[in-house]
């Protein structure tokens, strides 16, 4: 089956910049999300990117100009319908999640596949929540969409070889690298990623160094391209508190255990970039550590 239609479901950060690959490749998409403001949000911000990859010479204004007509967007998912391939990319919460699919799947044609983007949730679980297991997979974008090169491809434990082949193609076609992994917690980018993250916080929890330091030493002394706090205002902290749980729960083991100052800026609401206030704050000029 050739896939022509993609529907996304969430139109926050991820959700955005997966639409903005999936109509730059030249497939239809319908984006989805529960708040209008955020859809109106993701047209601004998939536009603003398109610009700027015509500023710098990656794609024709003519391809912005076509991409932008092929994202359709709506508060339901009545047109979903009419897609080849769903893709979940909703708020990293099971339950979340699950009632997606249980209002999602009784509109999709028998014959669409269904993926999900979370980055830490079992994907047999997921699938399972489905009426289709054999057609759901797990692919897992990375941030920012448009300029990240990796797609993980995680198999649950029903799915089909045709789902597989269909979502590698479809990787391939958004110019993207496939990297397989087992369906375990947080797979392999966050497995590994996400416990460094975590001891930033620690670090910062303790007063070993500020927000700054840390992201200094990180940048300077491991030559990574942004300080792991940076970072995780970047992912958004919902998410990476998100993650730690899933691999702290999903592995029983206590190196996974979230630092109390993560929960707290969640807590508060300081999710990083998205909410304008996480490790740093945005709201002016540059950003300004918050401790
Ligand atoms: N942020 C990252 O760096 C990153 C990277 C890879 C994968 N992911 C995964 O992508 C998914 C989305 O993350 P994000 O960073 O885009 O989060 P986000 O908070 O920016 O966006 C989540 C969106 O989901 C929408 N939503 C919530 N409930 C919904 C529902 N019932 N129906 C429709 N829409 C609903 C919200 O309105 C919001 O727009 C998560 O599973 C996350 O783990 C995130």
């Amino acid at each position: 089956m050739t896939i022509q239609r993609i529907g996304v479901v969430g139109a926050g950060q991820m959700g955005n910049g997966i639409a903005h690959v999936c109509a730059l490749a030249g497939y239809e998409v319908r984006l989805s999300d529960i708040s209008r403001a955020q859809l109106e949000h993701a047209l601004e911000t998939i536009e603003a990117n398109l610009s700027r990859q015509v500023a710098r010479g990656l794609i024709k204004d003519e391809d912005r100009e076509k991409a932008m007509r092929l994202i359709t967007t709506e508060t339901g998912m009545e047109s979903f319908k009419e897609v080849d391939l769903a893709i979940e990319a909703v708020t990293e919460d099971e339950q979340t999640k699950r009632k997606v699919f249980i209002e999602l799947c009784p509109k999709l044609n028998s014959t669409a596949y269904l993926a999900t983007n979370t980055s830490s949730i079992s994907v047999t679980r997921l699938a399972a929540a489905t009426d289709r297991p054999e057609r759901f997979i797990g692919l897992h974008f990375m941030n920012p969409v448009p300029v990240m090169k990796l797609v993980e491809l995680i198999r649950g434990i029903a799915t089909s070889e045709e789902t597989y082949q269909m979502a590698n193609e479809v990787a391939k076609k958004l110019g993207k690298v496939a990297a397989n992994s087992e369906d375990f917690p947080a797979f392999i980018v966050n497995r590994i990623l996400l416990p460094m993250i975590n001891e930033a916080v620690y670090t910062l929890y303790e007063g070993v160094g500020t927000v700054e330091a840390i992201d200094t030493a990180m940048r300077l002394g491991a030559n990574h391209p942004m300080g792991p706090l940076q970072l995780a205002d970047f992912i958004g902290l919902d998410t990476c508190l998100s993650i730690m749980q899933v691999l702290y729960e999903g592995l029983a083991d206590s190196k996974y255990r979230p630092c109390p100052l993560l929960v707290k800026y969640v807590e508060a609401g300081w999710l990083g970039r998205k909410a304008e206030r996480g490790f740093y704050d945005y709201r002016g000029e540059t950003p300004v550590p918050t401790r």
